[in-house]
């Protein structure tokens, strides 16, 4: 099974972590303050999460990006060793106050591809708001639905199998240009969209 590091423990963050440690996958979250300040998160989570560092987070095989944008830079700087990682980028491009960031025409996860080089980027978990995604994925007699896009194949493919596995329903938007665009928020028609895939 993959090991997963969190880099973000706010709502996101932990709203992912719980469904992943429930899921059995060797989980470590971290956030800017230091493992000390998050034993009540990982005792609230249970299931044998642990916090680290972000430098230990991003030791993990798969690193879920869950810090506000005007954040990233500071979260990722000092992390060096990107080669063979997958990425997943759950950020939102908004600044404080909801503005959103300037990105010159370019897709969100584009510029988090160029922070980790050598890393596989895949978005995904980035269009339901925090609330909805903590909740059971299971409901209305189907499984609530995830978008995710990424240029490798086997990146995407190991992010889908999490998705799965963690009872959401899958949905392969293709590349970052093309995908990742639809995922955007601001702009991107899928953002917020609470849908459930029935069988
Ligand atoms: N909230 C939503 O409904 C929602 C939905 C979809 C996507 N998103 C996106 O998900 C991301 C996270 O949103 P959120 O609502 O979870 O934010 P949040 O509750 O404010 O949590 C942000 C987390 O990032 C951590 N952080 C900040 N600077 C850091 C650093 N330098 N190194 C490591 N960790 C750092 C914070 O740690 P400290 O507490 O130690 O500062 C905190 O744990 C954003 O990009 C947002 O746009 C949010």
């Amino acid at each position: 099974m993959k090991t997963i590091g969190i880099i973000g423990a706010g709502k996101i963050g932990k709203a992912f972590a719980a469904h992943v440690a429930k899921a059995g996958y060797p989980t470590i979250i971290s956030n800017s303050r230091g493992p000390a300040s998050l034993t009540e998160t990982v005792e609230e989570i249970g299931h044998g999460i642990k916090a680290g560092t972000t430098a230990e987070a991003a030791s993990a095989d798969i690193i879920f990006l869950s810090v506000n944008w005007n954040k990233v830079e500071e979260a990722l700087a000092g992390i060096s060793n990107w080669e063979n990682k997958i990425v997943i980028d759950a950020t939102n491009a908004i600044l404080p106050g909801f503005v959103p960031a300037d990105l010159s025409g370019k897709v969100s996860s584009e510029i988090i591809a160029s922070l980790v080089p050598g890393a596989q980027v895949v978005k995904a978990f980035n269009t339901l708001l925090a609330a909805v995604l903590a909740s059971d994925p299971r409901d209305e007699g189907g499984n609530r639905i995830l978008f995710y896009s990424g240029n490798n194949a086997e990146a995407k493919k190991a992010v889908q199998e999490i998705i799965n596995k963690i009872g959401f329903a899958a949905i392969d938007l293709g590349k970052l240009d093309e995908g990742g665009r639809l995922q955007q928020f601001p702009g991107g028609p899928l953002a917020a969209q609470n849908l459930i895939k029935i069988k």
